[in-house]
């Protein structure tokens, strides 16, 4: 069940809300969160001119992760650092697009958190100007830069996703349920659109990437061909952006998966600024992520760009593929 949406509840008056209901609350959550809404809307923005401007294409270099780098990816990346260099306590940023983390250091000494992102998920879309978005998980700043980050999903303060669509989208969750927020462009704002969203226990949707049926492990084969011979009609939906298919899912149910598979053992997802963000997301709304053998919020990172095997979804579904990998 849906809460009631109320009118005009803007991201900021809604984190204000909450904050109140929690007296030990200092406000730099919500000022880091109305940070993430800032990107949103410089984001955004880019992306709804980049066909104009020529912004589409390569720049030239290769990431940490040997991808060859695009211009909205750079961009986005400077978008979200430049964000946090205004908010005083934020230590470190880690993003998909830097080498190491990036340590913010200022006379206060109060550095709470630290913000990691994937500036640019689906980054394969830009250039065909289809849906994209950018990851963030926010984590207390404990210890050295190094030990705040390598620490299980469990650990994570609020997580969530923008996603630059039809519309633009922030959807968010603080450990007290998801909450989406849609661009209102004409006030230029991040208006409530829905309260606690419920992901439903079972789904319809699958989405992966079929095309890498044959080099998938044996358990991931074995649950794609269980749903083929299932009664129950599944529909597939594969956009290349995983913020845009968890979002279908979140609303409609079903499961993502990109398993691990004979080129890539370990899977391709990387686990702090896109598995364990999403899985926070996912779980606060009712469903669950896993890896096949173990669930995600329960990994103890060993590297900052750790890949994991990965799957999403409704809790039925992410049963089942479990299921493959336990026989
Ligand atoms: O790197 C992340 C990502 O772009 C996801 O957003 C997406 O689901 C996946 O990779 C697409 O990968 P592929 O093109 O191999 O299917």
């Amino acid at each position: 069940m849906q809460e009631k949406k109320p009118q005009h509840l803007t991201l900021n008056r809604f984190l204000v809300q909450r904050q109140l209901k929690h007296p030990e609350a200092t406000g730099e959550l919500t000022a880091v969160m109305d940070q993430i809404g800032k990107v949103g809307k410089i984001i955004s923005n880019y992306m709804r001119r980049a066909a104009l401007e020529g912004l589409t294409g390569l720049t030239g270099a290769v990431n940490v992760q040997g991808e060859k780098v695009k211009k909205l990816d750079e961009i986005g990346n400077s978008v979200f650092v430049e964000a946090f260099e205004y908010v005083d306590m934020v230590g470190a940023i880690v993003s998909e697009e830097m080498d190491r983390p990036l340590v913010i250091s200022s006379a206060n000494r109060k550095k709470k958190y630290v913000v990691l992102v994937d500036p640019i998920d689906g980054s394969s879309n830009l250039d065909v100007d289809c849906v994209v978005g950018s990851i963030f998980s926010i984590r207390n700043l404990k210890g050295s830069v190094e030990e705040s980050i390598l620490r299980k999903g469990t650990d994570q303060v609020a997580a969530g996703y923008l996603m630059y669509g039809t519309s633009t989208l922030l959807v968010y969750s603080a450990g007290d349920g998801v909450h989406i927020f849609v661009l209102d462009g004409q006030i230029g704002e991040f208006v409530l659109e829905h309260e606690n969203i419920r992901m439903p226990e079972r789904g319809k949707i699958v989405s992966s990437n079929f095309g890498n049926y044959r080099k998938w492990a044996q358990p991931a084969r074995e649950f794609a061909d269980s749903l083929a011979s299932e009664r129950e009609e599944y529909a597939l939906r594969y956009s290349g952006a995983l913020v845009a298919d968890l979002h279908q899912i979140l609303h409609l149910g079903g499961i993502y998966f990109y398993p691990e598979d004979a080129k890539r053992p370990e899977g391709k997802l990387r686990l702090l600024y896109e598995c364990a963000p999403l899985a926070m997301i996912a779980e606060q709304a009712g469903g669950a992520a896993t890896t096949g053998r173990a669930r995600v919020m329960d990994i103890h990172p060993e590297k900052v760009h750790q890949r994991v095997p990965y799957a999403i979804g409704s809790r039925y579904e992410i049963r089942r593929y479990e299921e493959f990998y336990r026989k």
